[in-house]
């Protein structure tokens, strides 16, 4: 189904929406600078241009006038690039250590770095969406190291981190000549048509699922889409259904119980991505391994429907209301701009199939349809998706021509299943987390990290030193 696409992808999406909810204790401060860029790279017909947003730090810079000072620079991706500036603890540290200059440079079509203003993602006018494309955003990247380096030849490092880690990658193997190397984390570079089993996003949820207490939380979980569908079935079990999760909305039609049934898959999905070692605040905020908690509640095989039903509420309240002050569960928050923005590149370039065997793991069976999905895309944005477009530009598996890359990888992160988990050769750097979620190793240094992030991040370090000291 089409919809599993764009439910999933809303998971790499959703991230950023948690990490909009840390606002409140920001910790990193910057300069917030704009730069002009060409509205199309590749036609020598138009001169049309917009600005771009970045952020700068020079704090850390020792000698302004260093010519051999290092930028580390995050190649912004599905977001305001604020928030990715305050998520991403791990390049501060590294620029203090190095002295070297901060850049977070914001994705076009996301934040406030608009090409056309309040119309940008008006329907009305589809050919506004012309220039959204993995190509034309490394091209502003491009431009805008170019510009800091100011004729220098400072040695330039990319990070990124989910679909950011997928561009600071691909920027290195595109523009070699401007980034010494690039810190991948968590990019699921080969989450695309043949290259990757579509169904391996949720068998990995499943297995966090599986591990975190007993085994009777799977087992729960799969059966409680039987039970949820039985009692859809009828009107009193609705009523049951909607008074259990105290949802805003009561579930009224079939459809309501499909829209709640794929809220409640996305948790999952997201659970798993974000299951941190220590207590953080996202978009609700979360105990520390917060998928153990869950499954803390569903550790009993229940006997009855309504039984498992509220053990259900309860166990879904870890994500939805840990701090008790949830009025009522709202599942229909999905429209907003980054939304749109990423939906529209799943449409185009992105295209990454999902689907579940129901018997394999804890979801509701599904299937890959490209022509249903692609068929929406038209609908939605006038966009016919091109599933090969990636593999082609960027290589697949065949990636052994690049250097200077780090794929960093934890494998409790779902995302890992379309991660580089081998190195192609011994310049590419492929860093198992075994305990990490979703670019864990990318977040600040925090006492709870297990020691194998930490060791991640020494190794990152250490190997972003040597690339910095031999160019
Ligand atoms: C850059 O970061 C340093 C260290 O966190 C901070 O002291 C400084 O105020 C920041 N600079 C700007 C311009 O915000
Ligand atoms: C592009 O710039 C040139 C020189 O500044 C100008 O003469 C020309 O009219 C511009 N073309 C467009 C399409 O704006
Ligand atoms: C979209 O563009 C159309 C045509 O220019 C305009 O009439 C409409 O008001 C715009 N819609 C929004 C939401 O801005
Ligand atoms: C570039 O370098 C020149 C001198 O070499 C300096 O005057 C100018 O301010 C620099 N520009 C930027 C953007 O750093
Ligand atoms: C599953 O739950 C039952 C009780 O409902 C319990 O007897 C059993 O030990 C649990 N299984 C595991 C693996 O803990
Ligand atoms: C959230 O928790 C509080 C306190 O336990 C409770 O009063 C409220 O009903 C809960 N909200 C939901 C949506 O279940
Ligand atoms: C799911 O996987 C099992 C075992 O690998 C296989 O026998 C079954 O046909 C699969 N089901 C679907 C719907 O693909």
């Amino acid at each position: 189904m089409g919809e599993i696409q764009l439910r999933l992808s809303l998971a790499i999406f959703t991230v950023i929406l948690l990490i909009g909810g840390i606002k409140s204790e920001e910790k990193y401060h910057y300069l917030i600078k704009e730069f002009v860029v060409p509205l199309d790279h590749f036609s020598f017909l138009s001169n049309a241009t917009f600005s771009i947003r970045y952020l700068y730090n020079d704090s850390f810079v020792r000698d302004q006038s260093n010519a051999r000072t290092p930028i580390l620079f995050y190649t912004g991706n599905e977001g305001d690039i604020e928030l990715f500036a305050q998520n991403t603890g791990f390049l501060w540290e590294e620029a203090e250590r190095k002295h070297a200059l901060v850049v977070f440079a914001e994705h076009r079509y996301y934040g406030k770095s608009l090409p056309f203003g309040k119309s940008t993602f008006n329907t009305s006018m589809p050919e506004h969406l012309a220039y959204f494309t993995v190509e034309q955003t490394l091209e502003d990247y491009a431009m805008l190291i170019t510009y800091l380096r100011n004729g220098t030849q400072r040695p330039v490092v990319t990070f990124g981190g989910s679909y950011g880690g997928m561009l600071a990658a691909w920027f290195r193997m595109k523009y070699p000549h401007l980034a010494v190397g690039a810190l991948a984390a968590s990019a699921p570079i080969l989450q695309f048509p043949g290259i990757t089993d579509c169904d391996i996003f949720y068998r990995i949820v499943t297995s966090v699922f599986a591990n975190a207490y007993n085994s009777n939380c799977t087992v729960n979980i799969a059966k409680s889409w039987r039970v949820f569908e039985t009692l859809g079935g009828t009107d009193a079990g609705k009523k049951q259904i909607s008074d259990a999760f105290n949802l805003c909305s009561p579930v009224k039609s079939d459809a309501d119980l499909k829209k709640f049934l794929d809220y409640v898959e996305e948790v999952y999905s997201n659970l798993a991505m974000v299951n941190y070692p220590y207590s953080s605040s996202f978009l609700a905020p979360l105990p520390a391994f917060p998928v153990r908690q869950v499954c803390f509640y569903l550790k009993d095989l229940h006997t009855t429907d309504a039984d498992l039903l509220h053990t259900m509420a309860s166990a879904l309240a870890v994500y939805t209301n840990f701090t008790g002050t949830t009025k009522c569960l709202d599942i229909s928050a999905t429209s907003n701009a980054d939304e749109s923005g990423w939906n529209i590149q799943t449409c185009n370039q992105m295209v990454m199939p999902f689907c579940s065997n129901g018997t394999e793991t804890m979801f509701r069976p599904s299937t890959w349809n490209f022509n249903e999905f692609s068929e929406k895309c038209y609908k939605d944005y006038r966009l016919t998706p091109k599933p090969y477009d990636i593999i082609l530009r960027y290589g697949g598996k065949n990636i052994e021509a690049a250097t200077n890359i780090i794929f960093s990888n934890g494998l409790l992160d779902p995302w890992s299943g379309g991660g580089v988990l081998q190195a192609p050769n011994d310049k590419i750097h492929v860093i198992i987390l075994p305990e990490g979620a979703h670019h864990l190793d990318l977040r600040r240094s925090d006492p709870a990290d297990p020691p194998s992030v930490r060791d991640a991040r020494n190794k990152e370090s250490a190997i972003i030193a040597r690339w910095i000291e031999e160019f």
